[in-house]
């Protein structure tokens, strides 16, 4: 998506430089600066430290990482250390696991002098895999808005509530729940964002510094002010991001999710989850006991990053001195809350019926049956 009326994806390949290149997340939506990466640790810092976030986004970094790993070394060893340490870098996303699975089985057989370049095909092919998914996600999506917008007078917009950022800094490019938004954007339709801050990180931030540069109207609110609109009418429906859904469609999602989709449930407004296929572990139903929480630092939650009345982007401490802090990253939202799940071939009910209808070819791995 366009940065100031530049073209963007948050991952990409300089073909001149033969580098790879992210958007450094960390200072979004106060800076925004362009690093590369070239060495499997620089690749497994920026994944751990949220250089790069979002479930998507992950996964193609991880394809990226392990191809320029192979570049220094191609041996069987090299991609069984490239596995090793990127797959220890966050514990929730599914697709870092994906990705890291469909390289050493795609490379599994491939030769040593071969390797480095058929990964950075296959990194390539990731990369754009996700850009088609998530804009097919859109189209499916923006049926959603349109059948909403049907119900307004003429000019007033459909709202829409989203949490964290699964916009286009998210994934390659689009975004999972920012997608159908766009969509509808293009189209004419007009929508209006309530954007969850979404503590600790602010991912809120993102995600309306993204809206904002493409004229999507918004407005940023308080991950507790979410409740309050839907109970006063002012929220048409949800639309959150996954990290990692389970065969039977619980979905794990940036922390606070569960209670907006709590909310959301009491007022009869309806929750969907913008959901590419390789977000669905297919080994695992019941999300709440079979999903790894990631516990973050707790100088997330005591501290906040922010640009002061000096122009400098600085931190300040949040509590008072040696106050623990409690940051735990994602929580599960069980399938009876959610309305749909979006995926890039349609709009499947949460139920692990629905989903294998929908993805037969995949759905054959469930561990409990
Ligand atoms: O901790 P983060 O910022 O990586 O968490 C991101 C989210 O929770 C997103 O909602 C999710 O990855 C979906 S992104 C399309």
């Amino acid at each position: 998506m366009k940065v100031n009326g530049t073209h963007y994806r948050s991952i990409w390949y300089d073909h001149e430089l033969s580098k790879v290149k992210i958007i450094d997340q960390r200072w979004l939506p106060h800076d925004f600066k362009v690093v590369e990466l070239e060495t499997l640790q620089s690749f497994a810092t920026a994944i751990k430290d949220m250089w790069v976030r979002g479930a998507p986004l992950i996964g193609a970094t991880a394809a990226y990482g392990v191809a320029i790993a192979l570049e220094h070394d191609a041996s069987d060893n090299g991609l069984k250390n490239a596995y090793d340490t990127l797959i220890q870098t966050r514990p929730t996303a599914i697709n870092l696991r994906w990705s890291l699975d469909r390289m050493q089985t795609e490379l599994a057989n491939v030769g040593e002098s071969q390797r480095p370049a058929v990964a950075m095909e296959i990194a390539h092919r990731i990369a754009e895999e996700d850009v088609e998914i998530n804009k097919n996600i859109g189209e499916f999506g923006l049926k959603i808005i349109k059948k909403l917008a049907e119900t307004k007078k003429p000019g007033e917009p459909v709202r829409l509530l989203t949490h964290c950022n699964a916009g286009w800094p998210a994934t390659v490019d689009w975004g999972t729940a920012t997608s159908p938004m766009y969509h509808a954007h293009n189209e004419n339709i007009p929508i209006h964002v309530w954007v969850d801050e979404t503590r600790p990180r602010n991912q809120g931030g993102m995600t309306a510094w993204e809206l904002q540069s493409h004229g999507i109207s918004n407005t940023y609110i308080t991950d507790n002010a979410g409740g309050h609109l839907m109970q006063k009418g002012l929220v048409d429906m949800v639309i959150v991001g996954t990290d990692r859904t389970t065969a039977q469609g619980d979905v794990c999602n940036k922390i606070g999710t569960y209670l907006k989709a709590l909310a959301a449930h009491d007022n009869k407004v309806p929750f969907y989850v913008a959901l590419p296929s390789p977000t669905i572990d297919w080994r695992i139903n019941d999300g709440l006991t079979d999903i790894p929480i990631e516990e973050r630092p707790e100088r997330e939650v005591t501290h906040i990053l922010g640009r002061n009345s000096h122009n400098d982007i600085a931190e300040v401490q949040v509590t008072s001195e040696g106050v623990p802090g409690g940051n735990p990253a994602f929580d599960v939202t069980p399938n009876r809350l959610i309305t749909g799940l979006i995926t890039e071939r349609g709009v499947s009910e949460a139920s692990k019926d629905a989903l294998a209808e929908m993805f037969p070819e995949m759905a054959g791995a469930t561990k409990n049956d």
